[in-house]
């Protein structure tokens, strides 16, 4: 049990013992009843003899045990010890059949965790330790065995009944209820199993794969729903196509099956063979979901089924190596939805938003109390660490390899990783390894991006010799302390870069003296390995601009002293796409932060020529993707800026950006108009990326239009909102309507007031659209904490359901800081009543919220008083979770 100041148990990864007994084979029988569901599980165990581990440990929580047998015999309750977490036998032969017989309350479980109800539906969610919530069992992800799973259960109330594997057996037992007999035949830890359970339709298709052999793929909804699931059936055929093909991998079973239930804590879950996802990642059509679902739909989907080599198949030997599976499926989601795209440009997008992600919010993670690791080192609760830097992150250090190796060598390693590890729970190390092997390269630095957190900070330094032809390179790297890490060695930086001449082409980089090679490569990849190192371009006939970090080379912060000059001339010409869009980003953020000061000094502001001119030139330039060009008009976030300074000032940040953009509004009024008419997608709507490319432009220009306070550019949106035939257009207005400077005249109350009316009337059935519908008032920079409270008493919101809490508070929380850090600190406590209400019922999706107040101490002192006001209210919570406590603890620390 916890102490008083609730402090939790670590975990450690220097701990790792193996189990002391394997699990060959589990079979399980399933009575479903809503209220007390009864199983009885059947294992085979074997000693394993290699183990310091001399007793027999299984887990279980909040379950009923009812029977306990040992190779036949009923164990007396002297013959283990049981406690909250764990059941333990001493002294167990080494062959070891155990029969338990357990129940649950599956409808009283508001966790989403475990066995669980969701509108009357079974689901489980076993991934981390959630199977313990089932049966006492070695849940960890190193025990894999095969699994035989029966499920009896009403037919009417349910009348689908599904398990991981093949279906080989199904009938009837008279008295009303009906069974299912499931067989996985794949080995797999604990957290890969899965059962649903009621009524649900589905759209189905028989597959024919490369090899020829054919597969049934089904899509799983709650009825009336199936005029929206075209998409996820057509994102798995997709991934199925393309693992097939860059990977070489086949789907292993004879079915695929993807559940949506509105009652997920996450997006979706790998479930060997039955997929369980967040519906928001299933559901789409035109009229109720956006460009930016149906993209978020076909990686999730990828995400998934990808899982089913990395993760499944070659699974973690211990929670520690979450990214050992995560890093890579995620680098794999985002090749996939990259390689789709089919051109460079959209590539180009892809990596772009992609970085954005990792920068928005991976970098602060790694500034706050939270850092860790992409291999963390210990946890408490390890549901805490689904983070962006174990996901993202990880999925750059995967990147690396692939940067460093090459297509083919990457390919190489990935063939050799398979070869060794199929059927292993196993760690990052191995990986590692194997791509070392396979490529003959020593990669031992490299393992310092999976121990060491932070950040690294790289500075350029750039000297241009005019007698020798010479360009000099200095790159230096650095890497801030962070928790429990004071002094950092250097990384293994992979550093992409190029040299731009005058008129925008590129230098041929040789880093030999002598005769000059014209057909030198125009991008290299130079590999910082020391502190510092200089790098010597030979034959550059004038001072180049250089392009550094081309498409994001690695996750670090890079520091080079541009002019505007050279940042306006990378804009206009750099062949490396990402480059391009960050010096657009440089150019902002360098403005945007001189304009916060004068908003905090009072003085007057003013926007220069020379920045509208560049962006005016991306903007009207028809030679470039939309997309692209949408990317580069967005400007710096909010929460980036804040991350840039010192001393947050929320309230500064946004007038400052408000003000510029504004001003590129007044100046640019003609341009975006224009570019507004062009870009109109009439016709059937269609997701893919060159029609999304230009809906985004077009509703760029339309909420700039916006800033600019007049009626014509509100009437366009108002127009915009009641003819709009799909959801991106339709919200497009609705949000420009809501959130750009017009938004704030009175005169244009009403029109708001009757856009969120019609919007609420038309979509009140389609939960998705609903919770878009919270959302665009959460982020709108009028709506207070007042307006929060008053929509959280609105007949359709909902704490328990996490999409809803999502929608609302997390929306508000996270993506409204000037709202949130209102000086009189009530929104603070409006986050710690809901982290107070969210834990009882749903400790996961508390302890995100919680984590809201991560970097409190980046604020003014007052604020910082309150934030740790709040902080501490909900540590010292009675009954508080460890999942919330490890947070707020951290946080306080
Ligand atoms: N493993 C899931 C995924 O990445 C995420 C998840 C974790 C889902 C824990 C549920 C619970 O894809
Ligand atoms: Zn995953």
């Amino acid at each position: 049990m916890r102490n008083t100041n609730q402090d939790v148990k670590t975990i450690y990864r220097k701990d790792y013992v193996a189990p002391g007994y394997w699990v060959d084979t589990v079979e399980m029988g399933f009575d479903l009843h809503p209220q007390r569901t009864h199983v009885a599980t059947r294992l085979h165990m074997r000693r394993n003899h290699d183990s310091a581990e001399k007793d027999l440990i299984l887990f279980g929580e909040d379950i009923q045990l009812h029977q306990l047998r040992l190779n036949g015999v009923d164990l007396k309750r002297s013959a283990y010890q049981r406690n909250k977490e764990r059941l333990i036998i001493s002294n167990a032969p080494d062959t070891v059949v155990l029969e338990i017989e357990t129940s649950i309350a599956a409808d009283k479980n508001t966790t989403m965790s475990g066995l669980y109800v969701s509108n009357g539906n079974f689901f489980t969610q076993c991934e981390a330790e959630g199977f313990r919530k089932i049966t006492y069992f070695p849940d960890r992800p190193d025990v894999m065995a095969t699994y035989t799973v029966m499920l009896r259960a009403d037919k009417k109330q349910f009348p689908v009944l599904l398990s991981n594997g093949n279906l080989i057996e199904q009938g009837d037992l008279g008295d009303g209820r009906h069974y299912a007999k499931w067989e996985d035949p794949f080995k797999k830890p604990s957290y890969l199993f899965a059962l649903v359970a009621g009524k649900l339709v589905c759209q189905e298709e028989k597959y024919r794969l490369k090899s020829g052999r054919k597969v049934l793929l089904q899509v799983w909804v709650e009825e009336g729903n199936l005029d929206k699931t075209q998409h996820a059936m057509d994102s798995l055929k997709n991934s199925i196509r393309w693992d097939e093909e860059r990977f070489g991998l086949e789907l292993d079973l004879d079915r695929f099956m993807i559940v949506a239930t509105s009652d997920f804590n996450m997006g979706a879950m790998e479930n060997k063979g039955l997929n369980i996802f967040n519906t928001k990642y299933v559901l789409a059509n035109s009229r109720t979901a956006t460009d930016a679902d149906y993209a978020g739909i076909e990686s999730v989907v990828g995400h998934e089924y990808f899982h089913n080599w990395t993760g499944n198949r070659v699974t973690c030997r211990d929670w520690f190596q979450l990214s050992l599976k995560e890093g890579l499926t995620v680098f794999r989601d985002q090749e996939f939805s990259g390689d789709l795209v089919g051109n460079a440009t959209g590539r180009a997008v892809k990596r772009i938003e992609d970085v954005r992600i990792l920068r928005q919010h991976q970098f602060p993670e790694d500034a706050g109390p939270m850092s860790h690791p992409v291999r963390p080192d210990s946890y408490a609760e390890i549901n805490n660490f689904y983070t962006v830097t174990v996901y993202e992150k990880g999925s750059e250090v995967v990147r690396m390899y692939y940067t460093l190796l090459g297509h083919e060598g990457f390919r190489k390693g990935m063939d050799l990783y398979f070869q060794r590890h199929d059927g292993q729970a196993v760690t990052c190390d191995d990986f590692r390894a194997a791509m070392a092997d396979a490529n003959g390269r020593d990669l031992s630095q490299f393992e310092r991006w999976y121990s060491q957190a932070g950040t690294p900070r790289v500075k350029a330094d750039g000297e241009y010799d005019a007698k020798r032809h010479v360009y000099r390179l200095k790159l230096s790297q650095a890497c801030p302390a962070t928790a429990g890490q004071d002094h950092k060695l250097p990384f293994h930086i992979p550093f992409a870069m190029g040299l731009l001449q005058q008129d925008g082409s590129e230098f041929a980089l040789q880093l030999e003296s002598g005769k000059a090679h014209p057909q030198a490569p125009r991008s290299i990849i130079l590999e910082l390995t020391q502190e510092t190192q200089e790098f010597e371009f030979h034959h550059i006939e004038h001072e180049p601009t250089p392009s550094l970090l081309r498409n994001f080379s690695a996750p670090v912060i890079l520091d080079f002293d541009y002019s505007d000059a050279q940042l306006a001339h990378l804009l206009a010409h750099d062949s490396d796409a990402f480059c391009r869009w960050e010096a657009g980003q440089r150019l902002a953020m360098r403005r945007l932060l001189k304009l916060v000061k004068s908003v905090q000094n009072g003085e007057a502001l003013a926007l220069d020529d020379m920045f509208v001119e560049a962006l005016r030139k991306t903007l009207v330039d028809a030679n470039l993707d939309p997309a692209f060009r949408e990317l580069v008009m967005t400007l710096p976030s909010e929460v980036m800026l804040a991350e840039e300074m010192e001393i947050a000032d929320p309230h500064s940040i946004h007038q400052a950006r408000r003000f510029v953009r504004a001003s590129l509004a007044q100046a640019l009024k003609a341009e975006f108009l224009s570019v507004y008419q062009d870009h109109l997608t009439p016709g059937k709507y269609k997701p893919d990326a060159v029609s999304a490319g230009k809906r985004a432009l077009k509703n760029c220009a339309l909420s700039y239009l916006l800033e600019w306070s007049h009626e014509s550019t509100y009437e366009l949106a108002y127009t915009q909102y009641f003819e709009a035939e799909n959801m991106t257009d339709k919200v497009a207005a609705l949000s420009a309507m809501l959130h750009c400077s017009s938004a704030l005249q009175p005169q244009y109350q009403a029109r708001r007031a009757e856009v969120l009316q019609d919007f609420f009337d038309e979509f009140q059935h389609e939960a998705l659209v609903i919770d878009k519908w919270f959302s665009l008032q959460a982020c709108a920079p009028s709506t207070d904490v007042k307006q929060i409270r008053q929509l959280m008493k609105h007949k359709a919101f909902s704490l328990a359901n996490p999409n809803r809490a999502r929608s609302l508070i997390f929306a508000f929380c996270n993506a409204n800081p000037a709202q949130f850090h209102a000086a009189d600190g009530s929104a603070y406590e409006l986050w710690g009543d809901a982290v107070i209400a969210l834990n009882k019922l749903n400790p996961q999706v508390a302890a995100r919220l919680a984590r809201s107040l991560d970097r409190w101490t980046k604020y003014p002192v007052a604020q910082q008083e309150m934030m740790r006001a709040a902080l501490q209210r909900v540590a010292t919570t009675k009954g508080l979770s460890k999942d919330v406590a490890e947070i707020v603890n951290k946080a306080l620390a």
